[in-house]
């Protein structure tokens, strides 16, 4: 007999991605006080912000917040330390406290842009390394672009089963899957939130073939793209996504604080 028993019911997720910004330790302090000012009072939703690596110690807590916690933007390949020029373990990343990492983000894979070209290999070698480290990941994936015929759910297929490839069954609650069409990141207007709907279905029935059905029900799939205090609401309830990833608005603290409150705020 089960009576009385409180299960406690999965949190709404938030995450911040403040990509290369901002330019100062002293705004990356001010904008993470804000936030988890912010991050206080919530019942329903955990705020993870993920700044630069150079401000990733000066915005860990120092002591456990309530709903507010810090991950990074990227880890290496290879985990734990050694000669590896410019990179950054997720052993390193754990170590000073930061709990969360994001793999896989379009603008980590785009050829030649931001100096990396990941592929869904090492992508999975990030992930992976990442999972070791005792880290959360935060997957993301996104097809470039939408077409009639629906080549980009294949596309979006590939990139979750080639990521996920070496991954053990074990680490499948330990994986969130960000469903960030390439199309929409950085653009004006988010995806309509029955598109993300369906697309969302989708991403679980692909974790369910890698991991199981039970682990495919439990997963947790956010949507990133152009996400604003505006629509936030939306695309939570109709979009029916478990939390957000947010770029833009989440170095704007007055966009990012108001987005939080909506999001608390839904019932059920
Ligand atoms: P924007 O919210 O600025 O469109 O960026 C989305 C994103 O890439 C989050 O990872």
């Amino acid at each position: 007999m089960n009576h009385g028993k409180i299960i406690p019911m999965s949190k709404r997720l938030i995450i911040g991605n403040w990509k290369m910004n901002p330019g100062t330790p002293e705004e990356a302090k001010k904008l993470v006080r804000k936030t988890k000012r912010a991050a206080l009072g919530l019942v329903k939703t955990e705020i993870v912000v993920c700044p630069p690596f150079p401000f990733l110690t000066a915005c860990v807590p120092r002591k456990k917040e309530a709903n507010f916690k810090v991950g990074a933007q990227s880890v290496s390949a290879e985990e734990g330390v050694g000669a590896r020029t410019g990179e950054v373990s997720a052993t390193m990343v754990r170590a000073i406290g930061a709990e969360y990492a994001i793999v896989g983000h379009s603008e980590q894979r785009k050829v030649g842009e931001s100096g990396n070209s990941d592929t869904d290999e090492t992508v999975s070698k990030r992930l992976n390394a990442a999972l070791n480290a005792g880290l959360v990941v935060i997957l993301c994936v996104g097809e470039k672009a939408r077409d009639e015929n629906g080549t980009y759910l294949e596309e979006l297929k590939n990139q979750i089963k080639n990521s996920l490839l070496n991954t053990p069954k074990k680490f499948a609650s330990k994986i969130i899957i960000a469903y960030e069409p390439v199309w929409a990141i950085g653009a004006q207007e988010a995806m309509n939130s029955e598109q993300i709907y369906e697309t969302s279905i989708f991403v679980r029935k692909i974790f369910a073939d890698v991991f199981g059905a039970d682990n495919g029900l439990k997963a947790k799939v956010l949507y990133g793209g152009a996400v604003n205090f505006r629509n936030a609401y939306e695309i939570m309830t109709v979009g029916k996504v478990d939390g957000l990833l947010v770029g833009r608005e989440s170095v704007n603290a007055p966009g990012f604080v108001e987005l939080i409150k909506a999001v608390d705020k839904i019932t059920a």
